[in-house]
């Protein structure tokens, strides 16, 4: 049902003070943008290897975007899968009775999209969309490698990703995480305790071709960071509050 994560949806207050970062410092290319009237938000995309990244500012305060700045402030706020065929998907999740925000698919940034229930994948928020077919991917100098989510219980949360969408487990060393195959790219299921307690999506990772330009490019910037040998961890002031991991390896 999924070919991939098409993109991680970022809520800011700015769209362009955000292109600072993700554009300018980290060095995504910008694909498109545009306002989403329905949904309240004026919204981008941006390439991140084979996945992309979507910044979302509200337009309105009492937009759900809006509603989940006030309440949580900037970060990570939804998840949205590739698929090749987003009526069928929907037949499938209604015929298995997934909460569904969207019965029928909407245009939106990505493609023909649909909202499922946070309730249905753990309390992640999860879209689906039907990219168009000229969607051309672009060569990014970072590409996600994974998303982290923290779960209360790891083993249930897996199961739920795994027979809602159908995602292999990837062998990891026993132990209390589990990794989940989504085309080139993983999510990383933790227990919640490890994040200070956070159930949800909690981090991304990302992988920067050239390692040594992008610490260049932080010290520019004066990007708040810590950083450790071919690994740098973002202070989430200075990446528009999500907590993103880059390393230089795979
Ligand atoms: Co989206």
């Amino acid at each position: 049902m999924v070919r991939r994560i098409h993109h991680v949806g970022i809520v800011v207050r700015d769209l362009a003070a955000a292109y600072r970062f993700y554009r300018d410092t980290l060095g995504l290319p910008l694909l498109k943008e545009a306002s989403i009237r329905d949904q309240g938000v004026r919204a981008a995309l941006l390439a991140a290897g084979d996945t992309e990244i979507e910044l979302l500012e509200p337009l309105d305060a009492s937009s759900s975007v809006g509603r989940f700045l006030a309440r949580r402030g900037e970060g990570l706020h939804h998840l949205c899968f590739d698929t090749p065929d987003i009526h069928a998907a929907l037949t499938i999740l209604k015929e298995q009775h997934v909460e569904l925000i969207d019965t029928a698919p909407r245009p939106g940034l990505a493609g023909a999209i649909a909202f499922l229930h946070p309730k249905a994948c753990c309390g992640v928020l999860v879209e689906l969309a039907t990219p168009a077919a000229d969607a051309a991917a672009k060569p990014s100098p970072v590409r996600l490698k994974r998303l982290v989510i923290g779960a209360r219980d790891v083993k249930q949360t897996a199961g739920v990703f795994r027979s809602r969408f159908g995602f292999p487990e990837l062998t990891m060393n026993d132990g209390p995480r589990t990794m989940l195959a989504v085309g080139r790219g993983a999510i990383l299921i933790v227990p919640s305790e490890e994040v200070g307690g956070t159930e949800g999506m909690v981090a991304l990772s990302l992988v920067a071709l050239d390692f040594e330009a992008l610490m260049a490019a932080f010290d520019d910037a004066g990007t708040k960071c810590l950083r450790g040998t071919g690994e740098v961890t973002l202070e989430p002031e200075s990446s528009h509050g999500v907590h993103l991991h880059i390393s230089r390896y795979e």
